[in-house]
């Protein structure tokens, strides 16, 4: 794995922006894996940035995301298809009907699970799937225990990760007990990987996934065995910090 030690949150998301834009010039018609939470919102922000004062285009590129939570329309704030909207896709060139969210709202979610899979492969697979990680070493939603040759799949979320993101709903009871996630397999075969981490709050799950056992238990330790992942981390998250 490669690592590109930065500073704080805004160089970590300067250096991913300038990641993602230099692959997008090599190969106009990427196809891009997009993450949510509140590690990428930087990095989209210089994204547009950029395509406000450069015009970078997007318009022949198709996304995909890695989840979705199950029980919220797509209008929904706290949706990732409203996220995605909102921080990314509605201040650029793309058209929407090339970005792909897993459908939450699905009347039959396990028929959407396979859809989405389905899908991820007519696309041609994904060229670069940019990853956050949760403290407990979830990717994805994938949490603790997810086999890993599991594909797109619907998972219980974990009290730690609704806990967690709790902070973007109203109350606790308000997030959602259940997702659609890519699975750890799906994840996987992408061609390439970019992990951002950044904060305090990250340190233990950055020194597992370097230099844990590659174990279920953890399951982005299973990137240790990709053959193309960089990692974009700042000095808190990397126990660097003065
Ligand atoms: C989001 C996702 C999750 C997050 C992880 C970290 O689409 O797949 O794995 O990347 O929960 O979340 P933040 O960035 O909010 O710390």
């Amino acid at each position: 794995m490669n690592i590109i030690r930065v500073e704080n949150y805004e160089e970590m998301s300067k250096e991913a922006a300038g990641y993602i834009l230099k692959k997008l010039r090599e190969n106009p018609r990427i196809t891009l894996g997009l993450a949510t939470g509140g590690t990428p919102t930087g990095t989209y922000q210089h994204l547009i940035e950029d395509h406000l004062k450069n015009g970078t285009s997007y318009k022949d590129v198709s996304t995909v995301n890695l989840d979705e939570y199950i029980g919220l329309n797509p209008d929904h704030p706290n949706s990732y298809r409203f996220y995605m909207n909102d921080a990314l896709f509605n201040h650029i060139d793309i058209p929407l009907e090339q970005t792909y969210v897993p459908q939450g709202n699905a009347v039959d979610c396990q028929e959407e699970c396979e859809r989405y899979e389905k899908l991820i492969k007519n696309l041609g697979g994904i060229d670069l799937q940019l990853l956050g990680i949760g403290s407990n070493g979830h990717i994805g939603f994938n949490e603790p225990g997810t086999e890993f040759g599991s594909r797109t799949h619907i998972i219980d979320l974990e009290p730690s990760t609704r806990e967690a993101n709790a902070r973007f709903f109203a109350s606790l009871e308000e997030v959602p007990e259940k997702a659609i996630t890519m699975g750890i397999a799906s994840i996987m075969k992408s061609r390439e990987i970019l992990l951002l981490i950044s904060g305090a709050s990250k340190k233990e799950a950055m020194v597992q996934l370097l230099h844990g056992e590659v174990t279920e238990k953890f399951p982005a330790s299973i990137l240790q065995l990709h053959p193309n992942v960089t990692i974009i981390a700042d000095e808190e998250a990397l126990g660097l910090e003065a």
